[in-house]
């Protein structure tokens, strides 16, 4: 069978460098212990396997104090614990329009206990300008949340200015960087990120069952749950320190093996070969749906403003025809519908059709982009 051609990177990555692979094997067959369960050669193996994971993190984020990083299962669980240990009823919190379901959903809830929410508005090509954050706040704004780059247009926000707005209004700065962690660089200081959460799975090449957040010391969150984390067994409480606080139960150490040997990998190839591996398949990608007669691309004109994530349609067939015709007549995988994202679908005007999305990653290949052209050149007319 011929192989498939990959391009839904956005919804996870793959696939994964080699060394990450042979990280997890190499954990599961020869180390395997619990991490800081007692004082065994093992456990000690194990704890050193979930240190090296967080200073690489460090490493890649630009901050020190490796215990201001948890392990959570995803960017799901981490974005939830901020919001719930967080936020009190009357408090205020803005988001953007182009947020994921992870920030709309538990704030729905939220706002059923007196949390108010208001939705700065984005473009249609999904950018952010920072005064519309400026625009919806209050007295009780205490909290700002950002998606570093959209996971239906690929658009780039405005992290830095959003955060300098924060720290000058005082509010709490919490960056999802599910679509541009290992991708474009964040920095903890220089963008005034108090919180920044990421999941292991999509550009840092870990494995599924890992994500985290990163907290600045000082910032009082409550846990999400509670339970055994090895230290001060004794006591019947939750500890009170990080990254204890927040990991309870034990976590997915081979996981987090893997996503340290993917960060790892990010670092040694360098975020700017990343990228601009990834901008010359966008550039080439582009220029050829351009020369397709039907094909409406979505998001910014510019490939420099958008990560490796680009949203379609093609007259005359619906979205998800169209990722079905894609894998069914040339093996390209793709994701179609609303990407877990209704809001931002509705900021750039989709949101009665979803659209077909092509998101590439460090291993996309030149050959490939060229198959994908020919499918939808093929498609466009009509075979
Ligand atoms: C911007 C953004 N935030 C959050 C998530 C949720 O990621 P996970 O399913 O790994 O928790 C995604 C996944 O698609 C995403 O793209």
């Amino acid at each position: 069978m011929k192989e498939l051609i990959y391009l839904d990177n956005a919804a996870t990555s793959w696939p994964k460098p080699e060394i990450v692979y042979q990280m997890i094997d190499h954990y599961n067959r020869r180390l395997g212990g619990s991490p800081y369960r007692g004082s065994s050669s093992k456990t000690l193996e194990a704890g050193g396997v979930l240190l090296d994971t967080r200073e690489a993190l460090a490493a890649l984020f630009h901050f020190t104090d490796v215990s201001r990083l948890i392990f959570t299962k995803n960017i799901t669980e981490a974005i939830n614990t901020v919001l719930k240990g967080y936020l009190k009823p009357g408090d205020h919190i803005i988001i953007s329009s182009m947020e994921h379901n992870a920030v709309v959903r538990p704030l729905s809830k939220l706002k059923n206990s007196g949390v108010e929410i208001s939705i700065a508005d984005c473009a249609a090509d999904g950018s952010l300008d920072p005064y519309e954050v400026e625009k919806a706040w209050r007295t009780n704004t205490c909290m700002v949340c950002l998606t570093a780059a959209s996971n239906v247009t690929g658009t780039i926000m405005p992290v830095r200015e959003v955060g300098q707005l924060c720290r000058n209004k005082g509010a709490v700065f919490m960056v999802d960087s599910a679509q541009s962690a290992g991708i474009i660089p964040l920095d903890i200081g220089e963008q005034n990120i108090d919180v920044l959460t990421f999941t292991g799975h999509k550009s840092l090449f870990g494995p599924q069952g890992t994500g985290g957040f990163y907290i600045r010391p000082g910032l009082d969150i409550d846990s999400l749950l509670e339970g055994g984390t090895g230290s001060f067994s004794e006591e019947m409480v939750q500890p009170d320190f990080s990254p204890d606080k927040y990991e309870s139960g034990t976590p997915n150490t081979p996981g987090i093996a893997g996503l340290g040997a993917g960060v790892s990998f990010i670092m040694r190839k360098g975020l700017a070969a990343i990228r601009n591996h990834e901008l010359e398949l966008m550039d080439r990608m582009v220029d050829g749906l351009r020369q397709i007669q039907g094909v409406t691309i979505h998001g910014p004109v510019d490939n420099r403003q958008r990560t490796a994530v680009l949203s379609l349609n093609l007259a005359g067939l619906e979205c998800g025809e169209l990722g079905f015709l894609l894998e069914n007549n040339f093996g390209i995988v793709t994701r179609s519908g609303l990407h877990c994202a209704p809001l931002a679908h509705r900021t750039i005007g989709t949101l009665h059709q979803g659209t077909c999305r092509i998101s590439l990653s460090y291993f996309s290949t030149r050959e490939q982009i060229e198959t994908f052209l020919n499918g939808m050149l093929r498609l466009s007319k009509g075979g």
